[in-house]
């Protein structure tokens, strides 16, 4: 399976930076590995513009009506959009976003033709405690719960340990590993037609000089990176291309 990396710009760069990054990074791409853009709502239009999948850090669980301040899944496919990256541990944080609601925003942007990166992962106290596999778990099956539309090519799941996100820790490519190999078997009991295929992305201080060893593991198929996307060179060396 074609490797696939996923840029998370979260709410950085400018217009003119998005634009200065697309350049650099399309003149060395070269295919290798599958790369798709995240970047502030308001600078999709840019990514789509240059080719490149472009995709949401969030969505509505609602298509249209009086939401003031969503975003339309409905609206995003109609401009071009590809996907959207959901519940991320930012997210669930910050913005309250539970498991059950996130249910409701997969299925929306599912219905909506979007692909979904669905996000989940244990923080460190709950690693400390022994929980991580409960955790992920819950997660796994109250995010993904019911879903009729969901297909190995549109539903994508990131494991992204909440205490490796930006803080320069990574985790083992052992310890990526183990918890990779128990979601494939969460989503092989869930969906037994094509839960195997369903491609699996480790999220968490993902860096040039890390890559290679997380990207060999056996269910680790791509990854979901914030910091290192933000430079077009790391990213260009996270596709493969130096
Ligand atoms: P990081 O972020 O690569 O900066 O750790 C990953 C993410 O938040 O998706």
């Amino acid at each position: 399976m074609t490797k696939l990396l996923v840029a998370n710009w979260k709410m950085n760069k400018n217009g003119k930076e998005c634009l200065e990054f697309i350049e650099a990074f399309k003149a060395k791409y070269s295919g290798k590995r599958v790369a798709w853009i995240a970047p502030q709502a308001l600078f999709t239009k840019l990514v789509i513009n240059s080719g490149i999948p472009s995709g949401l850090q969030n969505c509505s669980e609602h298509i249209n009506g009086a939401f003031t301040g969503e975003i339309s899944a409905r609206t995003f496919k109609e401009m071009g959009g590809d996907f959207v990256i959901l519940g991320h541990s930012e997210r669930r944080q910050y913005f309250m976003e539970t498991s059950k609601l996130l249910n409701a925003k997969v299925k929306t942007a599912l219905k909506e033709s979007l692909k979904v990166v669905y996000c989940v992962g244990e923080t460190l106290p709950e690693r400390e405690a022994n929980q991580t596999l409960s955790i992920v778990g819950d997660q796994i099956h109250q995010g993904l719960n019911d879903m009729s539309e969901a297909t190995s090519e549109n539903l994508i799941v990131a494991y992204e340990p909440v205490w490796a996100i930006g803080t320069g820790k990574t985790a083992s490519p052992a310890q990526a590993q183990e918890v990779h190999a128990f979601i494939r078997g969460e989503l092989k009991k869930k969906f037994p037609t094509f839960g195997e295929k369903i491609q699996l992305l480790y999220g968490g201080s993902v860096k040039p000089d890390n890559v290679e060893e997380l990207l060999g593991q056996k269910d680790i198929d791509g990854g979901l990176v914030g910091g290192a996307s933000l430079k077009a060179q790391d990213f260009l060396a996270l596709c493969g291309d130096k």
